[in-house]
């Protein structure tokens, strides 16, 4: 069930309203600071820090971070609703879901805020690798494969990769840049995890995407 709020205002699309799983009408969305859109380090400097980091500390991300991670990852740049990641025939085929301790979250890029979708902890399996559990985020790339009807399955998931993949470059030099961890992620057991994530029928997972404070 979508949030009251939400429906009301007609913000969800019925795609994700009719994929939407049962969250109590109470839980609300989690609104995000305004992300900062500045700073950081140069780009040159970025891309030479940016690596694959597979141990994270136990610490979660303060609400500025996530909010500024997830605006690099796939936010709204422009005034024509246009998102700092290129995007496939301008068809919005990529969500972005942050798995954390207290749930999983559809990101909204228009409001900047992230939406409830289900009330577990799913953490442990977004990946078939030991750290994902105990990292504070795992970002899971979910692509709606009925915006793509007019293509064959095998390119639904070529471009729904490389939307992705666009996006997954994005939230590493966002890493890079704040002296983060990251590492996307194919190693995903996907029949179990689509069910985990209560997906659509059409809807698929593409990659998932640790982020943290790397450990010590
Ligand atoms: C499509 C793709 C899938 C990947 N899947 C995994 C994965 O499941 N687990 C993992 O630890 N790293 C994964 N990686 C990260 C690569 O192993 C890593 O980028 C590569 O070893 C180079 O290391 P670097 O990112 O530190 O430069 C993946 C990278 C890509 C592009």
């Amino acid at each position: 069930m979508i949030t009251r709020r939400a429906a009301n205002a007609g913000l969800i699309s019925s795609a994700f309203a009719s994929a939407a799983p049962a969250f109590a009408v109470q839980e609300k969305e989690r609104e995000l600071p305004p992300p900062r859109m500045q700073g950081g380090k140069p780009l040159m400097e970025a891309l030479k820090l940016r690596r694959s980091t597979r141990e994270y500390a136990d610490k979660p991300l303060p609400d500025q971070v996530l909010s500024d991670l997830l605006w690099s990852a796939f936010g709204v740049n422009r005034p024509s609703g246009d998102r700092t990641a290129p995007y496939w025939r301008h068809i919005m085929v990529i969500d972005v879901y942050a798995a954390m301790a207290n749930g999983v979250w559809l990101y909204d890029p228009k409001r900047h805020a992230l939406l409830p979708h289900l009330p577990a902890d799913i953490r442990a399996q977004t990946g078939t690798q030991d750290f994902v559990g105990g990292a504070p985020l795992n970002l899971v790339y979910v692509a709606h494969g009925e915006r793509m009807k007019d293509v064959s399955e095998a390119d639904r998931r070529l471009y729904a990769s490389v939307d992705t993949g666009f996006i997954g470059q994005n939230v590493y030099l966002f890493c890079a840049s704040e002296g983060l961890a990251s590492v996307f992620r194919g190693a995903v057991d996907y029949a179990k995890l689509n069910r985990a994530m209560q997906l659509g029928p059409e809807q698929f997972v593409t990659f998932a995407q640790t982020v943290g404070y790397p450990r010590g």
